[in-house]
């Protein structure tokens, strides 16, 4: 049997999709599939390369459990640009989904409440349920790029209340927060004295306006643990290779969990991490404006569907569409797959708040979007 901790956890949506669209692709038919939440660019090369000359030089055994001290100078530095007085002892090296399990884990005690925002990334659910605390959701402003509303994140503040778990930018909505927003959170974090976990794992996928690490703000440093990492900016998800940046308190109690689990990164990965940091950044500056022409196609192209609309993303690589048709965001879903041949996740994929949206993942090519989009308009406009 189960233990209970984990049969609380809900089973994914997307798992269903995802598996059917395997299953009609063995069968042969042509589906388009924009689902997927990682960039289609290679690995820079000069990355690649420093990951090989370091498993050449025999760099294949454990490492510090924190992570290497050049690449935790490295990062350090990224928030030195911000700011902060950070150096490598408010850093650790571990995979951005682990860091944020971690951070639960070594910071949730059973029945603590953790704010979500609603749309949120599917597995910060689950991570807070395997800490034992509670999810607490709250609606967005989808006007206000998903920021969340003053007065229902206000209502959501109790004696509990822990941790506000901030993705920004977001995934599924490709919000930005602008300061005022982020202002608003600090201040409740502060009267109430709770902590935020930022997840800014796409920071560097920002098409206009200016991303903000909310522990920039006066009084957040010491009461924020930020997560980021490598996958989204530098296309290295395979890679497993992320960071926490936190005062050191945190990041030690942090650092017993990855000690008892994970042990270390591979050092030859933090080797190309270090190069992805410390190297040309051009490829990054590439993608991204690969990411904005993409994002401009999908915003113009959608918008031209009847029942369709979107306000173009500011940040991250999805477009979270709202659609006017009398059916649920899995049917439409559903109905795409089997109908039009094209698969997107469903808006309630990511909760309640999500429903009557869908997101659009433009890390691929134009001419795939193109095709996308006029199957989806095509079948939408005769359906509808
Ligand atoms: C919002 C968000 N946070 C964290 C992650 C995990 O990043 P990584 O694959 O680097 O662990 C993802 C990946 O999809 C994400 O979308």
């Amino acid at each position: 049997m189960v233990a209970q901790r984990i049969k609380g956890i809900p089973p994914s949506m997307t798992i269903k999709l995802t598996d059917r669209v395997r299953e009609l692709k063995r069968e042969g038919k042509d589906i388009l599939s924009f689902t997927i939440g990682e960039p289609d660019f290679p690995t820079p090369p000069h990355i690649v390369e420093a990951a090989i000359q370091a498993l050449r030089e025999g760099k294949t055994k454990y490492a510090s459990s924190q992570g290497v001290l050049e690449l935790r100078e490295a990062v350090a530095e990224e928030y030195q640009k911000k700011g902060l007085d950070f150096t490598a002892k408010n850093i650790l090296i571990t995979p951005a989904k682990f860091a944020l399990f971690a951070t639960l884990q070594s910071l949730v005690d059973p029945g603590e409440e953790v704010i979500l925002q609603d749309p949120c990334w599917v597995s910060y659910e689950p991570m807070v349920l395997m800490a034992g605390g509670r999810v607490m959701r709250v609606e967005l402003d989808p006007l206000e790029e998903f920021s969340f509303l003053p007065e229902k994140l206000k209502d959501s503040v109790n004696g509990r209340t822990r941790i506000l778990l901030l993705n920004n930018p977001a995934n599924p909505t490709g919000g930005v927060l602008r300061k005022e927003h982020l202002m608003m959170i600090r201040d409740l974090a502060v009267d109430h004295d709770f902590y935020v976990v930022a997840d800014e794992i796409y920071e560097k996928l920002v098409y206009e306006g200016e991303h903000i690490s909310i522990a920039t703000l006066p009084g957040m440093e010491e009461r924020t643990i930020t997560v980021s990492g490598f996958s989204k900016s530098y296309s290295m998800t395979g890679w497993r290779i992320g960071w926490i940046a936190a005062p050191e308190g945190f990041i030690k109690d942090i650092l017993r969990v990855q000690q008892h689990t994970l042990t270390c990164l591979p050092p030859f990965v933090q080797a190309g991490a270090l190069a992805a940091l410390k190297g040309p950044q051009e490829p990054l500056n590439e993608m991204r404006e690969a990411f904005r022409k993409r994002r401009d196609i999908v915003v113009k192209r959608l918008n031209e569907i009847d029942g369709v609309s979107l306000r173009p993303p500011h940040g991250t690589f999805y477009a979270f569409f709202h659609f006017d048709y009398p059916i649920s965001s899995m049917e439409l879903s559903e109905m795409l797959i089997e109908k039009a041949g094209v698969a997107l996740t469903p808006g309630s994929a990511f909760g309640k708040g999500g429903e009557s949206f869908m997101r659009f993942s433009f890390a691929t090519s134009e001419d795939k979007i193109e095709r996308g989009i006029e199957r989806m308009k095509r079948f939408l406009e005769e359906t509808f």
